[in-house]
């Protein structure tokens, strides 16, 4: 057998085997640990403490009292440590992107776009760092002067997931240094090994102790979870993850009233209509449908084709599915990897099973892999569908491109807003008018209009609805982790 790829980075020191807390790298005190596998080979290629809550105390602790010094930083000092991560991560972009491959499965050029982007998180809130303004308000007393001051919040727990491994950190870590907060990252069971080499990288970068901790565990989770939501020394939890978990976080959160950012579930709405360019509308529909393999929370998860181009926006997107080649990340020709795990691998079914039982026809694809491993699912079309099916009320998180038919715009925009989440929503169309009245009437957070594509550091990402509240990335970013102190002075 060939030795795994993670044996060959050009710095094996960022392939980290302990949790990163107060500038040093430690391990479970109970000495616990848990296994990481190649999703693509099940393959064992690390192992991560297993932190319970008094390992994640200690990191609360070290977040707490680098603080005190960290919040008085200026922004820019800040904003040339933020600086410094940012070009490590694009000097270590090959080691980066050969972890994130050999944890999550994503093809290495995935990876690459994929630190690229998280770097990027990094690179903006250095920019906006010295670029938080308070306000001076005229107040109605003549004897008093008022302003606003903008202070960091605090000490953050970000809480992140194993879809992006590396952007999800930095898309929170970045603003909350930015505004002066330190922060505890619990880094995804399934794939933490990015956040460790993130970790090692903010330490080169010298950013002072305890202002960066990363966590892990895997059958702890739970508790850790239950510490960093209701512990008083964390002031603010932004998490992404699913509705479910959202749901239980913002519970316990509740004992101690922290400011939250939630970016949870969605059930992306994907229009194509009959006046739309169709080759504009399928290669926005292969980005955002089976990027990642369809394992990211603005996937196109039901997709809504008006009837008259219905057949024949479909043969393309047969057309072009047959194209992928699905494998390991790691081999050159592959567009397309596994899923992360088994569940994963079974939702898929179950979806792809309960809408032919109900009458939909699956055109292409419809099974899992096996001849790969047990985490690869054929890239699936399935015509036919209505609105009884599974695939509609959930998040498929898969590889399988749902076709519903609908007649008038009235229509599409009603189905298309038969969600209780509202992440994100996209559709095709030629007419400006009609651009700005669907824009407006999807209930979503984010909408793509001739595209597919709306990860940006420069946008402000974030849902209504079940999925979540406060938004990531943007000059919004950073207000997720300030809070507005006023300070009114009488003068007489
Ligand atoms: C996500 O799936 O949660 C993030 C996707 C993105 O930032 O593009």
């Amino acid at each position: 057998m060939q030795p795994h790829r993670l044996t060959m980075l050009a710095d094996p020191s960022l392939l980290r085997s302990a949790c990163y807390v107060n500038g040093e790298w430690v391990g479970a005190a109970s000495g616990k640990t848990f296994a990481i596998a190649d999703p693509a080979t099940l393959e064992q290629i690390a192992v991560n403490p297993e932190f319970n809550t008094k390992d994640t105390q200690n990191a609360i602790t070290a977040a707490s009292t680098a603080l005190r010094t960290y919040r008085k930083t200026t922004p820019r000092e800040r904003a040339r440590w933020l600086r410094i991560w940012h070009g490590l991560m694009m000097a270590n972009i090959d080691d980066l992107a050969t972890i994130i491959t050999a944890e999550n499965g994503k093809p290495t050029a995935d990876a690459r776009t994929e630190v690229a982007y998280a770097a990027g998180f990094l690179e903006w809130f250095a920019e906006e760092a010295p670029r938080i303004y308070g306000d001076t308000i005229v107040p109605s007393n003549p004897n008093h002067r008022l302003m606003t001051l903008k202070e960091p919040v605090g000490v953050c727990a970000l809480i992140a997931p194993w879809n992006f491994p590396a952007a999800m950190i930095t898309r929170k870590a970045g603003p909350a240094l930015a505004a002066g907060c330190t922060v505890v990252v619990k880094a995804p069971a399934e794939a933490p090994l990015t956040a460790l080499a993130l970790a090692e990288l903010a330490h080169r970068a010298g950013i002072p102790k305890g202002v960066v901790n990363v966590i892990t565990a895997l059958d702890n989770t739970v508790e850790v979870g239950k510490l960093l939501t209701t512990s008083p020394s964390i002031r603010k939890v932004s998490f992404t993850g699913s509705t479910a978990v959202g749901r239980l976080l913002m519970a316990q959160s509740s004992s101690t009233l922290k400011k939250l950012s939630f970016e949870l579930g969605g059930n992306a709405p994907f229009i194509v209509f009959d006046d739309a360019d169709l080759d504009v509308a399928l290669a926005g529909l292969l980005a955002c449908k089976f990027r990642i393999s369809g394992q990211t929370c603005v996937c196109a998860n039901r997709i809504f084709v008006q009837r008259v181009i219905y057949d024949a926006f479909v043969d393309k997107v047969v057309g072009a599915v047959r194209q992928f080649r699905i494998g390991n990340g790691f081999e050159e020709d592959v567009t397309h990897g596994p899923l992360i795990h088994e569940r994963a691998v079974r939702k898929v079914d179950e979806h792809v099973r309960d809408a032919v039982s109900k009458g939909a026809k699956c055109v292409f694809g419809g099974k899992i892999l096996d001849g790969l491993g047990a985490n690869f699912y054929e890239t699936t079309v399935l015509t036919g569908m209505d609105m009884s099916m599974k695939l509609c009320e959930e998040e498929t998180f898969g590889p399988v491109a749902p076709f519903f038919a609908f007649d008038t715009e009235e229509e599409v925009i009603e189905m298309a807003n038969a969600s209780e989440v509202g992440l994100a929503g996209y559709f095709f169309s030629k007419d400006s008018s009609r651009c700005w009245r669907v824009a407006e009437a999807l209930d979503v957070g984010m909408v793509g209009v001739n595209t597919g594509a709306l990860s940006d550091p420069a946008a402000p990402f974030g849902g209504v609805k079940q999925s979540g509240f406060g938004r990531e990335g943007s000059k919004y970013g950073i207000d997720e982790f300030l809070i507005t102190k006023m300070v009114m002075t009488g003068i007489a």
